[in-house]
């Protein structure tokens, strides 16, 4: 059985890492958790088991099987190299190595047979709105072919780490006194309040976040032809990552086939069954493996337009659950 690491472990994302490998008893044999001195020391539990954090910066890598990231770009960049030298598998989270053209960016339900032949020992997990995008875009590309996709999203602030959930919680107590309360990690307060730029702005006027899932839709389809406009919003919900979507097809379409082309994606529901009675929620989703989506209706009368709304649980599907899956296909 593998040993497995967990870079990061005490973070958003490693701790639901943790948490997702023994819900699925992953195959590994010894487990590894690592983080910053910070952390170096503490227990966490795995399997009925107390294992110790220990720190990054002075842990032995050597014996690591496979490598999960989940500590930051800069962390990646040191570490991933240093593990693939040592003969691990690295899974990563961050956006340090996704648009390299030798490292596979990896949605295990739309392109995990990249990972199937074991030739890279390098695999980049997406962005989380890119890949809760992808669920519901992906058989629409595969089957009509897409000319445009303008979206907007609606991010939690667990997707800024365990200091975004912290920063909001802190908010929220201190409302009633009058008092702010710390705008460290969102710039401005997200109590309350909706904030539509996540990451610098470029030169182009589109913000970091919007970058990221435009470049990563693209190489994860294979398909750059086609445009894509999003408009990044952090709002003041906890978890999960929701997302209004408008797309052009290609070829003519229309709901019926829409909604037999999602329902054969792994990993993704239909609020309401294909009567799409109900619609998805961030309180509903969090904590769920899968991505839902919701309110279809035609744009146009042609065939080509279509809106819709889609939600998942960013620290699983856009990241945990994505990573484990791509262990998965390695194992
Ligand atoms: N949050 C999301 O929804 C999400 C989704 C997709 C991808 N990601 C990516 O996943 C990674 C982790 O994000 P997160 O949200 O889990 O962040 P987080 O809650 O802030 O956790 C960061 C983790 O990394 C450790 N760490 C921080 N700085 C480090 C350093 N310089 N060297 C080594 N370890 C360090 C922390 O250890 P201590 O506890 O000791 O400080 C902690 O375990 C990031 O690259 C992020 O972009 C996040």
């Amino acid at each position: 059985m593998p040993t497995v690491a967990i870079f990061g472990a005490t973070g958003a994302v490693g701790r639901e890492m943790l948490r997702v490998l023994e819900a699925r008893d992953f195959p590994a044999g010894p487990i590894r958790l690592l983080a910053t001195a910070r952390s170096a020391g503490t227990e966490m539990a795995f399997r009925g088991q107390s294992v110790v954090v220990e720190d990054i910066a002075t842990a032995d890598l050597k014996g690591i099987d496979i490598a999960f990231l989940a500590a930051g770009g800069a962390a990646s960049r040191e570490l991933a190299p240093r593990l693939v030298e040592r003969g691990a598998f690295v899974v990563d989270n961050s956006s340090a190595f996704r648009m390299d053209s030798d490292v596979p960016l990896v949605v295990p339900a739309i392109n995990g047979r990249l990972v199937a032949y074991k030739r890279h020992r390098l695999i980049a997990n997406p962005n989380c709105s890119t890949t809760i995008l992808l669920m519901p875009l992906a058989p629409l590309h595969a089957r009509f072919g897409l000319s445009k996709v303008v979206l907007s999203t609606y991010q939690a602030v667990s997707g800024a780490g365990q200091a975004g959930v912290r920063e909001l919680e802190r908010q929220i107590e201190l409302h009633a006194t009058g008092e702010p309360g710390s705008t460290e990690v969102f710039g401005l307060p997200i109590h309350l309040n909706l904030l539509p730029q996540i990451g610098p702005l470029g030169d182009d006027g589109f913000c970091q976040e919007e970058r990221k899932i435009v470049t990563e839709t693209h190489k994860i389809l294979g398909d750059s032809s086609f445009t894509v406009v999003p408009t990044t919003v952090r709002v003041p919900t906890m978890r999960c990552h929701a997302e209004s979507v408008y797309v052009e097809t290609r070829q003519a379409t229309d709901c019926e086939r829409i909604l037999a082309a999602w329902g054969g994606m792994p990993g993704l529901s239909i609020a309401g069954g294909c009567g799409m009675t109900r619609w998805p929620t961030p309180r509903e989703l969090a904590g769920r493996d899968e991505t839902e989506v919701g309110r279809l209706r035609a744009a146009s009368a042609d065939g080509h337009c279509y809106s819709f709304y889609v939600v998942g649980d960013q620290l699983l599907r856009g990241a945990a659950l994505n990573a484990v899956e791509i262990g998965e296909l390695l194992v």
